[in-house]
């Protein structure tokens, strides 16, 4: 007996569904902290939401995967010369959480929403 059309269906669109439902979901689930909170620790040094005005690098909307590769850097044995701080700071965070602020600050306009829109 040939497998009824709806099965058929089923079975062929259940993985997009999968797919699709752990796109929508945060990438910072895997996080166990909240991330927002974390974040909001490094507007003293980065400006707030990662926007800086001083010399310390700005975080907002740069590439998540760039963000993720400097945590990361900062969290290895062999933090890059010349690093004063994060080497400490980073220390205490699991990768999860590096992925979930590399990702949360991506996200973030480099540009306030109030200066973009001209006001
Ligand atoms: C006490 C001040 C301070 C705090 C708080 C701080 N940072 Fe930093 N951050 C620095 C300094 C200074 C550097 C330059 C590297 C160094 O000297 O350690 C830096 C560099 C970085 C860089 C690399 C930027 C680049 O372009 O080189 C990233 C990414 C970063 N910090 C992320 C974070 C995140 C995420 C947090 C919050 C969890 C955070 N920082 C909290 C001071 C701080």
């Amino acid at each position: 007996m040939p497998m009824s059309l709806s099965l058929v269906g089923r079975l062929l669109f259940a993985p997009a569904l999968l797919a699709a439902s752990s796109a929508a979901a945060p990438a910072w689930a895997s996080s166990t902290l909240d991330i927002k909170t974390v974040a909001s620790s490094c507007a003293n040094c980065h400006g707030p939401d990662g926007r800086s005005t001083t010399i310390i690098p700005s975080l907002a909307g740069r590439p998540q995967a760039a963000l993720l590769e400097q945590l990361r850097a900062f969290a290895s044995d062999n933090p890059p010369a010349g690093t004063t701080i994060m080497n400490r700071l980073v220390k205490g965070y699991q990768d999860a959480d590096l992925q979930a602020l590399a990702q949360y600050f991506s996200t973030l306009p480099s540009t306030p929403v109030s200066m973009a829109q001209g006001r």
